[in-house]
């Protein structure tokens, strides 16, 4: 109620601080963090590029803190949709840092910068997870501190998200589009051959099975697990929201920040009405899309007698039904597609990248892919009530597998970093991973010593993307 009343009052002393900010500027030599050397999506298309050259300038979008001369924040508010990234109200009315519901930083590093938590003080790697101080807020409605609405303790709706690394991230998108192919097939068969039940399965993953019923004239989707009717695989945001790390980083532009690139807005158009137009260049959201999926992956490091012996208690508790080890890619080679075609990941490409030779360094196979050992299957599934979300929906229980790699690394665990040790993480599960909970919570104090000793040689790499820092 309190937010609705001021915002007519607020959007005037929006446009009038805006008028005297700029005002102000101009008579100063600051001038936009980007600079003037920007690259080109037809330079990157014309291969006028090296990938290492395409990875720095994606660090670049990735650790520059922007100003507002380079487009950062919202702009009008839009009183009609108040939670979408450019029509947010903001605290001070200036479009800076809100904090709540974006607006929350002005660069992807302030978030995503810990190497490793193992260590104190905690060593510092671009693309790393962040703490819980970094925790993103999604859209909250309600934040209830003192307990207003008397359940007996504070409250706060909508998401509470921890960051997570993206070492490693473009296995899991060549994977992701991999099995997205084949399950665009699976629907095309089952459209030509009615009554017929098609499983899904695709790299040793079973996302349930459809069927075209020609009586109804209608797909049967209600044997579907842990995929959207579409059947696109998206493992990243952990909702498992989006397909490509591109498509990630084009909302994290926004939402976080107000940097609106042109493929969301249109080229020339200040949708934002900052005054800047042509925020984030569609060259630039190549190159950072290139560089996140370029990071190294995690490995395992120190496998020893009691590591192989926690593995075997991970598998034979139903960890590794969820957590799968590892998947092998058909291929070696990441597809960049501009525009993206969900359905057909293969669409409009513009570059190609093998992960076995660049950075990610994933090892090949004997079949020509590579082994992603990324323990997850990229599938969405119930984890029960206590970590449920409470946006009304039926995905508010639903998190895509968390992958593993590089666990030992990365404390707070889940989704919301709400798990301090490895043992409440696992403790803390429920739904369709209740038994395999309770396998653990049973295994005798030496066996569980030996799981989380396995675990504990899942590591972040080291040093990543450490040839182009300073
Ligand atoms: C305020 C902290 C914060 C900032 C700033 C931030 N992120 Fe994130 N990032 C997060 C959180 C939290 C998540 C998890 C989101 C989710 O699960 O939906 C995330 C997830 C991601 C993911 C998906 C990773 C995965 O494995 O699912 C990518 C890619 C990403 N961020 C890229 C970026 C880029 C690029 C920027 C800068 C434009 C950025 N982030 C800025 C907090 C941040
Ligand atoms: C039904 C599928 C499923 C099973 C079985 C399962 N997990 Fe998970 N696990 C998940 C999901 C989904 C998450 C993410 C939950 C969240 O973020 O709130 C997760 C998160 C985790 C995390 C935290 C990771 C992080 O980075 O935050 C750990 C550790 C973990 N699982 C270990 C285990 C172990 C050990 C077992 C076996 C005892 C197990 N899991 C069984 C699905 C499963």
């Amino acid at each position: 109620m309190l937010r609705r009343s001021f915002l007519p009052h607020g959007w005037l002393l929006f446009s009038m601080s805006l008028a005297t900010l700029q005002t102000t500027a101009a008579g100063q030599d600051d001038g936009p963090m980007l600079g003037t050397a920007r690259m080109t999506q037809s330079d990157m298309a014309n291969g006028a590029h090296t990938l290492d050259e395409v990875r720095a300038e994606g660090l670049k979008i990735f650790a520059t803190p922007f100003n507002r001369l380079d487009g950062y924040g919202d702009g009008a508010l839009n009183p009609l949709d108040t939670t979408s990234p450019g029509g947010r109200p903001s605290l001070q009315n200036n479009g800076t840092f809100l904090r709540v519901n974006g607006l929350d930083a002005q660069t992807c590093m302030e978030c995503h910068s810990v190497g490793s938590n193992a260590t104190v003080p905690f060593t510092f790697a671009v693309g790393g997870v962040g703490g819980a101080n970094n925790n993103a807020f999604f859209q909250p409605k309600e934040i209830d501190v003192d307990d207003e609405s008397g359940s007996g303790f504070a409250a706060f709706d909508g998401r509470f998200i921890n960051p997570p690394f993206l070492f490693g991230s473009g296995g899991g998108e060549l994977l992701a589009a991999e099995m997205t192919l084949d399950l665009q097939r699976f629907k095309n068969l089952a459209l030509s051959v009615p009554d017929v039940v098609f499983d899904l399965d695709t790299h040793g993953v079973s996302f349930g099975s459809i069927e075209f019923d020609s009586v109804t004239g209608a797909m049967d989707f209600s044997n579907l697990e842990g995929i959207d009717e579409d059947l696109i695989v998206r493992p990243f945001g952990r909702k498992g929201e989006f397909s490509t790390v591109r498509a990630f980083d084009i909302d994290a532009m926004q939402f976080h920040m107000g940097m609106q690139p042109i493929e969301a807005v249109g080229q020339g158009v200040d949708d934002d009405q900052d005054g800047v137009v042509d925020e984030i260049l569609t060259g630039e959201i190549s190159a950072l899309h290139v560089f996140n999926t370029n990071l190294e992956r995690p490995e395992i490091r120190g496998w020893n007698t009691d590591a192989r012996n926690g593995f075997a208690h991970f598998v034979s508790a139903g960890c590794a039904d969820c957590h799968v080890p590892s998947l092998e890619s058909r291929g070696k080679e990441l597809i960049y597609s501009f525009p993206e075609v969900e359905t057909n990941p293969l669409a409009n490409e513009f570059m190609r990248v093998d992960l076995s030779t660049s950075p990610a360094g994933f090892a090949p196979n004997s079949t020509g892919g590579l082994t992603v050992r990324l323990f997850s299957d990229l599938k969405r599934h119930d984890m029960g009530p206590d970590l449920a979300e409470s946006f009304g929906s039926v995905l508010d229980s639903q998190y895509v597998t968390a992958r593993l790699w590089g666990v030992a690394d990365t404390a707070p665990y889940l989704h919301d970093g709400r798990a301090t040790t490895l043992t409440d993480a696992i403790l803390l599960h429920g739904g369709e991973a209740l038994s395999a909970r309770n396998n653990f919570a049973q295994l005798g104090a030496a066996q569980r010593t030996e799981l989380l000793t396995f675990l504990k040689r899942l590591r972040t790499p080291i040093d990543p993307a450490a040839d182009l820092l300073p």
